[in-house]
C-alpha cells in the first residue's frame, strides 16, 4: 500500500519556513492595528448561495473553482474561495454597523479554489486581507493604499507595481457592458471559446484576455471611461491625484476588472515583476452594492486580499531569514552526569527567556553534537561532573569555536548578550 500523501494543490508549510509566515502575520497585525483594524474570524465554510450572490455566477471561481458539497443535512455548502463575502456577510447578519462607522476588519485565513496548480497557485492557499465598511471615499481609496504599501514595505519590498483603475458604478457599469457587447457581437468569430461565453456573461472580462488576437480585436473597442458617471470619473480622478501627489507610483490600467462582479468604482493589483504570469500578490478594490445586496443597509465597502502564499515567495531573501529566530542552544549531559541535570539547565534558561534544548537520552556525546549541528543550535552546554558539583558550565561557541567555563548563574546572561 503507497503512503498517504497530501491533496493535489494543497501544501504543508514546515519549518523553519513557518516561522516567515508568522512573521509576515505578526507584520501585518502591526502594521493594520496602526490604523485601526481589528480582526475577524469567519468559519471556513459557507452556504454556496453566499459567493453565488456576491462573487457571482459568471465568474470563473463560482463557475468553477469552488468546493462544493452537500453535508448531511442536505445543505449545499462550499469551502470559501474568498472572504470579503464571508465578512460582509457577517456584518449584516451581527449588525456591525452599530460598533460605528467606518468599522476596519482584517482577517488572515486558509481560501480554497479549485484551480490548476503552478508556482504561485494553490488549491489551498492564504489570504491576508482587511475589509473597510462605512467609508465612500475616496480619501479611504488612498489610506488602505498607504497601509499596504507600509505593510510591504516593511517586509522590504522595493520594486512594486500599483495597476488601479475604475470599473464604474453599478449602472455605468451595466451601459459599457452593453455597449461593448454590441461592440464584440460581430467580431465574435475573431474571439477565444471562453471570450465567447463572456460575450453573454459577463462581457467586461473580456478585457483581461491575454491573447494577442483578441487584443488586437480590443484595440477598438469602446472604453469604459466614456461610460463612466461624473461622481465616478472624480472619485477615480481625485484618487490617483493623491497618490500622485504622495509620490505614490502607479499605473492606470484600462484593462484591469479583476474577476469578481461585487466591485465598483475603484479596483487595483499590486504586482511582483518576479511572480511571471501569475504576478499579483494583492487585489482588492470597492464594492459598494455588496452590502445591501445581502440583504444589509447601504454601507459603502472596499478591501484587499494579499495571497500569503505568493508575498512569501518573492519576499526579499534578507528579510525571510530575518524572520527564522535563532536556533535554541543545546545543554548536553556529560560523563556521569543524569540527562535530568540537563533538564533542569534547560528549565533555568527557558526562565531567563532564552531557547534551550536539553538531550535527554543518555547517549553517546558525538550523536549529542551531531543532533545540535542539525538543530542549528550556536551554542551547546556541557554539564559534567567537575561542573555539576562546582556550579560551573562549559559553554562551547560553535561559531567562534572557542570554548569557556563559566559559573552556572553567568550562563543566561551571556548568551542573552550574544544572542
Ligand atoms: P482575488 O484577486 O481573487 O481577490 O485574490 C486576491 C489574491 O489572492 C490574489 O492577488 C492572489 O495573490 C491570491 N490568490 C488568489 N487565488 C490564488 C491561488 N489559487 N493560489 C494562490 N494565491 C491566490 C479576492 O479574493 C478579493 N476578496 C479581494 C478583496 C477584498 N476585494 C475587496 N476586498
Amino acid at each position: 500500500m503507497s503512503a498517504p500523501r497530501s491533496v493535489k494543490g494543497m501544501r504543508d508549510l514546515l519549518p523553519p519556513e513557518t516561522a516567515v509566515w508568522a512573521a509576515v502575520e505578526a507584520t501585518a497585525r502591526r502594521v493594520f492595528s496602526l490604523y485601526g483594524f481589528e480582526e475577524i474570524r469567519t468559519p471556513i465554510v459557507e452556504e454556496t448561495e453566499l459567493f453565488m450572490r456576491s462573487v457571482g455566477e459568471s465568474t470563473d471561481i463560482v463557475g468553477k473553482e469552488m468546493y462544493t458539497f452537500e453535508d448531511k443535512g442536505g445543505r449545499s455548502l462550499t469551502l470559501r474561495p474568498e472572504s470579503t463575502a464571508p465578512v460582509a456577510r457577517a456584518f449584516v447578519e451581527h449588525n456591525l454597523r452599530e460598533q460605528g462607522l467606518p468599522l476596519r476588519l482584517f482577517y488572515i485565513g486558509p481560501q480554497f479554489r479549485y484551480e490548476r496548480p503552478q508556482r504561485g497557485r494553490y488549491r489551498q492557499f492564504h489570504q491576508i486581507g482587511a475589509e473597510v465598511f462605512g467609508d465612500p471615499g475616496p480619501l479611504s481609496d488612498v489610506e488602505l493604499l498607504q497601509m499596504l504599501l507600509r505593510f510591504l514595505d516593511e517586509l522590504g519590498f522595493e520594486d512594486l507595481v500599483v495597476r488601479l483603475n475604475t470599473v464604474g458604478d453599478r449602472a455605468s457599469r451595466s451601459a459599457y457592458a452593453q455597449s461593448l457587447r454590441e461592440f464584440l457581437a460581430p467580431r465574435a468569430a475573431e474571439l477565444g471559446e471562453d471570450s465567447r461565453r463572456r460575450l453573454e456573461t459577463n462581457p467586461l472580462r473580456i478585457l483581461d484576455t491575454k491573447l494577442p488576437r483578441e487584443r488586437r480585436v480590443l484595440e477598438d473597442a469602446p472604453r469604459l471611461e466614456e461610460h463612466l458617471s461624473d461622481e465616478s470619473r472624480e472619485h477615480f480622478e481625485m484618487i490617483v491625484r493623491m497618490l500622485a501627489e504622495r509620490g505614490i507610483e502607479h499605473q492606470v490600467d484600462p484593462g484591469l476588472v479583476r474577476g469578481l462582479d461585487y466591485y465598483t468604482r475603484t479596483v487595483f493589483e499590486i504586482a511582483s515583476a518576479e511572480l511571471g504570469a501569475q504576478d499579483a500578490i494583492l487585489g482588492g478594490g470597492r464594492y459598494d452594492g455588496l452590502v445591501a445586496d445581502l440583504g444589509g443597509p447601504e454601507v459603502p465597502a472596499l478591501g484587499f486580499a494579499i495571497g500569503e502564499d505568493r508575498l512569501i515567495e518573492v519576499l526579499p531573501a534578507s528579510n525571510a531569514s530575518r524572520f527564522v529566530p535563532a536556533a535554541p542552544a543545546t545543554v548536553i549531559a556529560v560523563g556521569g552526569v543524569a540527562p535530568e541535570d540537563a533538564l533542569r539547565l534547560a528549565e533555568e534558561l527557558r526562565g531567563s527567556g532564552l531557547a534551550a534544548v536539553a538531550e535527554l537520552g543518555a547517549g553517546a556525546m558525538k550523536g549529542a553534537l551531531k543532533r545540535a549541528g542539525r538543530r542549528g543550535s550556536r551554542y551547546v552546554l556541557l554539564l559534567g561532573d567537575d561542573e555539576l558539583s562546582s556550579g560551573a558550565v562549559t559553554v562551547k561557541d560553535f561559531e567562534s569555536g572557542r570554548q569557556e567555563l563559566m559559573d552556572r548563574e553567568r550562563v543566561a546572561g551571556y548568551l542573552e548578550e550574544r544572542r
